[in-house]
This record gives structure tokens, sequence and C-alpha cells, in this order.
């Protein structure tokens, strides 16, 4: 045996240790977890990683609009992003990471069909569409009926360390929602980081200021 691989069978051999380690130190912790009846850590399951926010940020439904978006059946709803003052800068500048103190809601709401609304495109298309096009534009025309929810992202990269400097918190009539959401299967704030981690590379935000 040379000198060279008797040192990498060394090398091999501390790294399964320290490995082999490491599987029963983290056996150990979900046991214990698990017995204290603390939620046992999965990669799937990627909580909220610092303080619970618990009230909307004062004055949001005023702040200025980022950009709007509509999500698709079963959802069906529309969305507006708002930001607080600070993120209005970065998102306006477009600087990434977004400053400690940027603040951003999403609202969303039931898309409703009004009547009025689509009586009214109907009178003016009339003659210049054809009967299926006109039926399209009507099927496909939504006002905001009831709210659903807010959605905060609050940054702060010292309290929220461990979701990339982000607070998530979502709010029903005003409450903060913390638990397993009617047809979920996780609660809801263990999914708000793990589904935002892919847009790491725009600080994992996906709004995009719209001009
Ligand atoms: C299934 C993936 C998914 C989950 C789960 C999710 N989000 Fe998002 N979120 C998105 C996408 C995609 C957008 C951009 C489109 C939009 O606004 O709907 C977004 C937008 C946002 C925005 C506007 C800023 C941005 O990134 O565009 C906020 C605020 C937000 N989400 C908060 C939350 C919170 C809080 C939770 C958990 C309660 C959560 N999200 C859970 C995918 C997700």
């Amino acid at each position: 045996m040379t000198h060279l691989t008797r040192l990498s069978n060394a090398i091999g051999f501390r790294t399964r240790i320290v490995g082999a380690l490491a599987v029963v130190v983290l056996a150990l912790a979900s046991v214990a977890a698990r017995r204290v009846g603390l939620p046992v850590p999965a990669t799937t399951r990627v909580s909220q990683g610092g303080p619970a926010l618990t009230k909307l940020p004062d004055g949001y439904r005023d702040w200025s609009l980022i950009s709007v978006a509509a999500v698709g059946s079963p959802l069906s709803d529309l969305r507006a992003k708002l930001g607080n003052a600070v993120a209005m800068s970065a998102f306006r500048a477009g600087k990434i990471p977004f400053p400690d103190g940027t603040i951003i809601a999403r609202l969303a709401w039931k898309q409703m069909t009004s009547q009025e609304t689509n009586d009214a495109l109907q009178r003016g298309v009339t003659g210049k569409l054809s009967p299926d096009a006109i039926q399209k534009l009507l099927a496909g025309s939504f006002v905001a009926g009831a709210p659903t929810n807010v959605q905060v992202m609050v940054k702060d990269s010292k309290r929220w360390a461990s979701t990339g400097g982000w607070g998530f918190a979502q709010f029903t009539d005003g409450k903060p929602d913390t638990g397993v959401q009617a047809g979920e299967r996780l609660p809801v704030l263990s999914t708000c980081f793990a589904c935002h981690a892919p847009a790491k590379g725009h600080d994992f935000v996906f709004s995009t200021y719209a001009p």
C-alpha cells in the first residue's frame, strides 16, 4: 500500500465515521423532537424561521402597487402586490437583495363576473367580434369579488435569517393563519419559504415592478 492510498483510505474512513455520527445525531434529535411533540424537521417542511407576525402591517392598504397577478381554477383569484416605501424604492431601482424594512403585501380576491361590466363590454364589441369571440371575451372578464386572504413578507435579515431574511405571514379577515388550512396537508406557514425558495436568485420574491 502506498503512502497516498493509505492516506486516502484513512480520510475515507474518517468521513464515513463523521457521516455515521451525523446520522445518529439527527435520528436522536428527531426522536427527542417527537417525544416533546415538536414538529419533526424534513426537507418538505421549512417552517417560519423566526418570530411569528401576528398583525397586519399598519396602513398596508394604502401602499403603492408593485404588480398584479391572477391564478386560475380552482383558486380563481385576482391578486395585487403592494409595497411599503422601502419596498417601492428597491423595486423601482431593481435593487436585490431587498433592504431590511421591506414589506410586501399580497392581497387577493375571488374572480367575480360582473353583469354590468360584461353588458358594457358586449355593447362595445357587438358587430366587431364574432359571437364566439364575444363569449370568450366575457367568460375571461372579472372584477374583484370577496377577499380571500392577505399574505405578507417582511425583510429583517437577522430575525428571519433561516428563511432568507424574510418573515412570512397570512391573514384571513385580519387574523393570522397558522394551522393546517382546509384541503391542505401542511401548516400554512411551513409552505411559504419552501415554495419561494426557487426564487433565491431574486431574493425569494417572484414579482417584479410593473411600470
Ligand atoms: C405554491 C407556491 C407558493 C406558496 C406555497 C406560497 N407562495 Fe407566495 N407566491 C408564489 C408565487 C408564484 C408568487 C408570485 C405570483 C403571485 O403573486 O401570486 C407569490 C407571491 C407572493 C408575494 C408577493 C411577492 C412575490 O414574491 O411576488 C407574497 C408577499 C407572498 N407570495 C407571500 C407568501 C406567504 C406568506 C406564503 C405562505 C403563507 C406563500 N407566499 C406561499 C408562490 C407561493
